[in-house]
């Protein structure tokens, strides 16, 4: 099983007997105290440790304590089991769930730019996640968060210091000049700042960020068999990633977030911001590597994830620095009477409607997907219910943003 949430819940994630998955709350039908406390593991049911009621793998009340004596057997243990999930999907082993039944099928809620941000993913190959997930809480609304995983222009100033460092430098794409000799840095991840392309999604999905241009793909052949890990993006060009990114996924390198709040980074590294009210999130890290690789790269690769993101990652210190300090300052009473701007290349976003695969916009640095993911959260917001939201959300935009 798996400890997570949804929403503020906790809940668990476990295959039941018959290899099943199932989704409940974590709460005992009894007097709600949790009943697992424990992060993941094995287990053959769920003991609550109040009063000893017991549930088994697939939710239902197998055991009470004083069930002849005190309830006389009066008590109908059927309807007492754990409250489960309104529906648990997955795709391509990532898996989804939901309290509300009449929520849409997962595959129609990704719909194809939610499936292209995992299939940037799970398309790498045979992945396997790094035990163990990095936990930490950041005082910032979980929004903040978001927003700052589509924000390319940040990274020059609040990254300065990490940019500096031997550790991230290399990551450091140098431009191929005249003569094929490498020029000055450009940023991080060789970030050109007009080479940007934005895929904006269907309830809020969307994917922002560096493209790959024809002087990456340069930089990666000359790199032969061995291009530098952080570019080493040759997988993309494989016949099954070929065909599940179609065109449009295949120059897609910025970073997807399904919405509300999963980010996929480029390194293979998955994030959730799970709200705890409005002023606290708590980040939950996971790194993914290739499950054919030696153990010993596989630890490096879960290192080197853990010291570019997370608490004790070089870049998420700087980024959680900014969110919490963010929320601190935009919640008085004064400030929050103020708008903030949201308006850099603000009309100067086409988007092109390609023959087949999502409508993308190919632009320098923007707000748009921030922009997208206020508009959605207003649009979930106003939502009395799912039919409601399918009906009234924003469409995805055809004409300049
Ligand atoms: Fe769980 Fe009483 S609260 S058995
Ligand atoms: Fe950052």
């Amino acid at each position: 099983y798996f400890l997570s949430c949804i929403g503020e819940e906790s809940v668990i994630a476990t295959r039941d007997k018959s290899g099943q998955l199932q989704v409940f709350l974590n709460t005992c039908r009894h007097r709600g105290n949790a009943v697992c406390r424990t992060e993941a593991g094995n287990t053959k049911s769920f003991l609550c440790v109040y009063h000893g009621w017991t549930y088994g793998l697939n939710g239902d009340l197998i055991g009470v304590p004083g069930y002849k004596d005190l309830y006389h057997e009066d008590l109908d243990r059927s309807q007492w089991g754990l409250i489960s999930a309104g529906k648990v999907q997955s795709y391509k082993g990532f898996v989804f769930a939901t309290m509300d039944p009449d929520a849409p099928d997962l595959a129609d809620y990704l719909g194809e730019v939610g499936r292209l941000g995992l299939d940037l993913v799970a398309e790498r190959g045979e992945l396997m996640v790094v035990d163990g997930v990095q936990k930490n809480v950041i005082d910032c609304n979980w929004k903040l968060a978001v927003d700052n995983l589509f924000d390319w222009y940040h990274v020059q100033v609040s990254h300065a210091s990490a940019l500096v460092s031997e550790y991230i430098t290399p990551q450091v794409l140098p431009p191929e000049q005249e003569g094929g000799e490498p020029g000055p840095s450009p940023g991080l991840h060789g970030a050109d700042p007009y080479a940007h392309r934005v895929v904006l999604g269907d309830y809020g999905h969307a994917i922002s960020g560096p493209r790959m241009t024809p002087e990456m793909r340069r930089a990666m052949e000359r790199g032969g068999d061995k291009p530098e890990p952080w570019l080493d993006e040759r997988w993309r060009d494989e016949p099954a990633p070929r065909e599940a990114l179609g065109e449009v996924g295949r120059d897609t390198r910025g970073h997807p977030n399904i919405f509300p709040n999963l980010w996929i980074t480029s390194g293979a590294q998955l994030c959730l911001r799970l709200p705890k009210g409005p002023g606290k999130t708590e980040i939950w890290w996971f790194t993914l590597v290739d499950k054919n690789l030696p153990e010993e790269e596989r630890i490096a690769r879960g290192r080197r994830g853990g010291l570019t993101f997370g608490p004790a990652g070089l870049l998420e210190q700087d980024d959680g620095e900014n969110w919490d300090q963010s929320t601190r300052a935009t919640r008085g009473v004064v400030a929050r009477r103020y708008p903030l701007n949201f308006s850099m290349n603000l009309g100067r976003g086409a988007p092109t409607s390609p023959e087949s695969g999502p409508r993308y916009i190919d632009a320098g640095i923007n707000e748009h997907a921030q922009l997208w993911l206020y508009r959605a959260w207003a649009d979930w917001m106003d939502a009395e219910n799912w039919a409601a939201l399918k009906q009234h959300r924003s469409p995805v935009p055809a004409d300049p943003v």
